[in-house]
C-alpha cells in the first residue's frame, strides 16, 4: 500500500511539475477535447491546468500540517537598513532614480532570488521586479509552488541605471555592502541569483552564466543557484527548459 501510495505522490508530483512548466512557459489554456459535435460552436477553452494543479493541491492540502503564520524577526534590522539607504547619494546612479529599489517579501525566507538592477517600472514604484520581465519571475515562483511573498526579491544594485544600462563596477561596488547586510539578516537557505551580474558578483567568478548555472555553488555556507535572468528568458524563451532545471533543483533543496 505505501508502495502504491508512493508511485501515485510521485507521479502527481510529476504531472504539476508538467504543468507548472507549461504555466511558466506562458501556456494557461488548453482545448477542450470534443465529446460532442461542436464544429459549429465558437471555440471554448478551459482552463485544465488550473483545474488539475487545484485539485492536487487540495490533495496534498489536506494532508498537510497548519503551518504558523510568517514571522518578521528582522523587520527592525532591515528597517534600519532601509533607513541608512534613504536619500543615499553615494554613487551617481542617484542623480537619475525616482525611487530607491530596497527590495521587498518574507524576512524569513528560505529563498532569495538576486537581481541586477531595477528597470523603469521598478524606479517608478520602489519594488523589484514588477515591469515585463519581473511578471516572468512571478510566473517562475508561482510554477515552483509559491507566492511573491514567500521568498525575497532584491538586486545588487538599488537605483536604476539610466536608460537601463547594465550597472558599472564602481555602482556594484559602493552598493554591495547592503545587499550583503540584507543577505546577513534573512539568512536563506537557498540564493538564486539571477542573471550575469548578480551570478558573477555574489561569486567573485568570471566564468559566463552559462556555465555557472546548473548546479549549486557555495557561499558561506549558503547554496547559490545561478540561473539565466528573466530578461533574457524574454528574449530566448528556448531557455526556460535551462531555468525549469534549476528551479527544480532549488525546489528540492527547498524541500529537504
Ligand atoms: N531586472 C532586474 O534585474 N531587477 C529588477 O528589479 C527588474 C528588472
Amino acid at each position: 500500500m505505501d508502495d502504491i501510495l508512493k508511485e501515485f505522490n510521485e507521479i502527481l508530483g510529476n504531472v504539476k511539475s508538467y504543468i507548472n512548466y507549461q504555466k511558466m512557459c506562458g501556456v494557461d489554456v488548453c482545448p477542450r477535447e470534443s465529446i460532442v459535435d461542436r464544429s459549429d460552436e465558437p471555440e471554448r477553452q478551459i482552463d485544465m491546468g488550473e483545474r488539475l494543479t487545484n485539485e492536487i493541491d487540495n490533495i496534498q492540502r489536506e494532508t498537510e500540517e497548519i503551518v504558523p503564520p510568517k514571522s518578521a524577526k528582522n523587520s527592525g534590522d532591515i528597517s534600519g537598513l532601509m533607513k541608512e539607504l534613504e536619500s543615499c547619494t553615494r554613487c551617481k546612479l542617484a542623480e537619475q532614480r525616482t525611487k530607491i529599489v530596497f527590495g521587498e517579501g518574507n524576512l524569513d525566507a528560505k529563498l532569495v532570488f538576486v537581481g541586477e538592477a531595477p528597470g523603469g517600472e521598478e524606479d517608478k514604484t520602489g519594488r523589484p521586479f514588477v515591469g515585463r520581465a519581473g511578471k516572468l519571475l512571478t510566473k517562475i515562483i508561482n510554477a515552483m509552488g509559491l507566492e511573491r511573498e514567500d521568498v525575497y526579491i532584491m538586486n545588487i544594485v538599488k537605483c536604476r541605471p539610466p536608460e537601463n544600462r547594465n550597472p558599472q563596477p564602481d555602482e556594484i561596488k559602493t552598493c554591495e555592502p547592503f545587499m550583503l547586510k540584507q543577505l546577513a539578516l534573512i539568512n536563506p537557505k537557498i540564493i538564486c541569483t539571477l542573471g550575469t551580474f548578480s551570478s558573477q558578483t555574489l561569486l567573485r567568478s568570471s566564468v559566463p552564466i552559462s556555465k555557472l548555472r546548473g548546479q549549486f555553488h557555495d557561499y558561506h555556507n549558503i547554496k547559490l543557484m545561478p540561473t539565466y535572468h528573466p530578461a533574457y528568458l524574454l528574449r530566448s524563451p528556448t531557455k526556460k527548459r535551462d531555468v525549469w532545471e534549476d528551479m527544480q533543483m532549488i525546489m528540492k533543496e527547498y524541500e529537504r
